[in-house]
């Protein structure tokens, strides 16, 4: 049962969690880093949240080199895992299409074509954009043919970030396709913080967003009463994915990661704000104005905020029924999230958090 894994991005906020959550279950684990020097203190990373340091591995490699900068070694060592988790990507607003792709495209494309060359599962880690069709067809995407896409149209709608993602994943569709390779994707929503200890890291959206608040730079609330951005604890989010990267009746599949209690975007900032000791903003601004405002150059840094990260707040309702049967399956249960959202903000904002 204790098998072998490689993971992308294991540095990084999901990453953590994942890899303490795999070799807390005894799998050894493989983890691609740019410095690999940092292992020591990855691995201390781990124990704190709950893992087992001693089973981590690391490979000197980059997303953004050709083969993935893996010298023969290092493919040894990959070769030996069950499963590639990519979580690997740069994750930030204002990316160029450059950038983004050489990472996010070029890196994903490369871990999937050595998944299917050494017959491993793939796990990747998209996003739950991808599953909001509307939105797809919007931002230019062909569902019907995504190869016929102007990408580079894409990236100018929706930054370069999330272009990246969308990109990615429909190559990586693609090409797992034709060489005929096993694909499990996973798509979280925005993650929130740890569901006991709240822990989550400053640069993550939800961290920003308490941030915002805490510091009195949100006026007023994005959207309508009916907006909302979904959330699944990091937690929840990795049970989910070792879950699935390991079950067979999981290949070929998509999972949402998404909470869908999550409450509306008014009474999320409720919560977030009385866990904060300040009051909710309570007028709405409609989205197209936010978008127009941001673009006067300054706004976007004075609140904090970028155009890019508007898209995923939405009306839009998720159907989870899936993800909810692959959770009940594995005797998965979904932490209470109104409570995740109170430990996050008392881990990310001790100072003013309410006792
Ligand atoms: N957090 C969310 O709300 C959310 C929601 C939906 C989807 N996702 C997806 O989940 C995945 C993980 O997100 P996260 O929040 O954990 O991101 P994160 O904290 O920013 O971590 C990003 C990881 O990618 C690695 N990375 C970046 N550029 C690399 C390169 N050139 N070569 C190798 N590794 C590279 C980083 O390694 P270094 O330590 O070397 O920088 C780090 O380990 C991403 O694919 C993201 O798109 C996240």
């Amino acid at each position: 049962m204790n098998e072998n894994c490689f993971v992308t991005g294991g540095t990084g906020y999901i990453g953590q969690h994942l890899l303490a959550l795999q070799t807390a279950k005894g799998h050894p684990v493989t983890v691609l880093m740019r410095k690999p020097e940092a292992l020591p203190a990855l691995q201390l990373l781990v124990e704190q949240h709950g893992g087992n340091g001693s089973l981590l591995r690391a490979v000197a490699g980059d997303l953004a080199k050709p083969d993935l900068g893996l010298d023969a070694a290092g493919l040894l060592l990959v070769g030996q895992a069950k499963v590639l988790f990519h979580l690997g990507a740069q994750f930030a607003w204002g990316l160029t299409l450059e950038q983004a792709r050489a990472v996010n495209v070029n890196g994903a494309l490369g871990v999937a074509q050595l998944a299917a060359k050494q017959g491993s599962r793939l796990l990747m880690v998209s996003g739950f954009m991808l599953e909001n069709q509307g939105h797809l067809q919007r931002v230019g995407v062909d569902l019907a043919q995504p190869a016929r896409t102007d990408w580079p149209a894409v990236y100018r709608r929706v930054g370069g970030y999330e272009g990246s993602k969308l990109e990615a994943h429909f190559k990586v569709l693609e090409c797992m396709q034709a060489l005929g390779g096993e694909l499990t994707v996973v798509h979280p929503a925005t993650v929130c913080g740890h569901s006991q200890t709240g822990h989550i890291l400053p640069a993550q959206p939800l961290a920003e967003l308490i941030s915002n608040l805490a510091r009195g730079k949100l006026s007023a609330i994005p959207g309508t009463p009916a907006h909302w951005l979904p959330l699944v604890t990091v937690d929840f989010l990795v049970e989910l994915m070792v879950a699935a990267a390991f079950d067979p009746s999981q290949v070929g599949k998509q999972v949402l990661a998404l909470d869908e209690r999550t409450p509306n975007l008014p009474g999320m900032l409720a919560v977030l704000a009385e866990s904060l000791n300040r009051q909710a903003p309570r007028r709405f601004m409609p989205i197209s104005v936010l978008r127009w405002l941001l673009k006067i150059p300054g706004l976007p840094k004075l609140l904090s905020t970028s155009p890019e990260s508007l898209d995923f707040i939405q009306t839009t309702r998720f159907d989870t029924s899936a993800t909810k049967a692959l959770a009940l399956k594995h005797q998965l249960v979904w932490p209470d999230i109104q409570q995740a959202m109170q430990a996050t903000v008392r881990y990310a904002e001790p100072e003013s958090a309410q006792a």
